[in-house]
């Protein structure tokens, strides 16, 4: 059977991942989410006390860090050294400092390589900004998943009150909008969907709907092009 590759982009909080992995579950795809490698180094800049917006300190730190991706029974843990920090990079600091770090070329680049080894081994659906206008412009399947920023804002805050942190709706709002900017303002990879991608607008759906309507359009474009 031949690798599929599935590119997923869009704006922090359109569902992405939770939808994306489901999917993958059902096709028997790994799921890759390559956020968790920028939140990886912007979580050891933080570390180091560094401010995740100077480009030459960050570029500094990309000698001696070491990050992994583990997949373990198919799901994916990120490893900066021997630390499996799949955890710890999910608190709003880390979210800004990967945005941070995301904007700064050598990042990027350093992270190209293991983006692309995995999805050329494997049959993935791989999430993140410019996975198909970059990372696999040959992706066989490529979706820009959306929704409101509201609704957006509004996930990711019962996302974090469940587990458990102290969060203001509004400011979860507002460091949403300031995420979207920066991740479509900056010069090196913007996100933007990729001109042959399918648009999914997941505003009003739930996980099972959305997951639903993803898997129907894959299915589609795997028969319909007979891949
Ligand atoms: O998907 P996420 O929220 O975990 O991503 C964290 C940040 O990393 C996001 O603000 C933008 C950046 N990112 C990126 O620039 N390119 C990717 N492929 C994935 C994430």
């Amino acid at each position: 059977m031949s690798i599929i590759n599935i590119a997923v982009d869009g704006p922090a909080g359109a569902g992405k991942s939770s939808i994306s992995k489901a999917v993958a579950k059902k096709l028997g795809y790994i799921y890759v989410d390559t956020g968790a490698l920028y939140r990886t180094i912007g979580l050891n800049a933080l570390r180091l006390g560094l401010d995740t917006k100077n480009a030459e300190d960050v570029t500094k730190t990309l000698e001696s860090v070491k990050v992994e991706l583990i997949f373990i029974n198919g799901e994916q843990r990120v490893f900066l050294g021997n630390e499996d920090v799949s955890e710890a990079i999910r608190t709003p600091e880390a979210s800004m400092a990967a945005s941070n770090v995301s904007a700064i070329p050598a990042v990027r680049e350093f992270l190209f390589d293991l983006q692309r080894d995995i999805a050329k081994k494997n049959s993935c659906l791989m999430d993140g900004r410019d996975i198909g206008t970059v990372v696999l412009p040959d992706a066989q399947i490529k979706i820009f998943m959306t929704a409101s920023a509201n609704e957006r804002a509004m996930r990711r805050y019962k996302e974090l009150v469940k587990k458990g942190m102290e969060v203001e709706f509004d400011k979860v709002l507002l460091e949403l909008i300031e995420r979207d900017y920066n991740d479509s303002h900056r010069k090196i990879a913007p996100l933007k969907p990729a001109e042959d991608s399918i648009i999914i607008d997941t505003s009003g759906l739930s996980l099972d709907s959305s997951v639903d309507l993803v898997l129907k359009t894959v299915k589609e474009k795997l028969i319909n092009e007979k891949l």
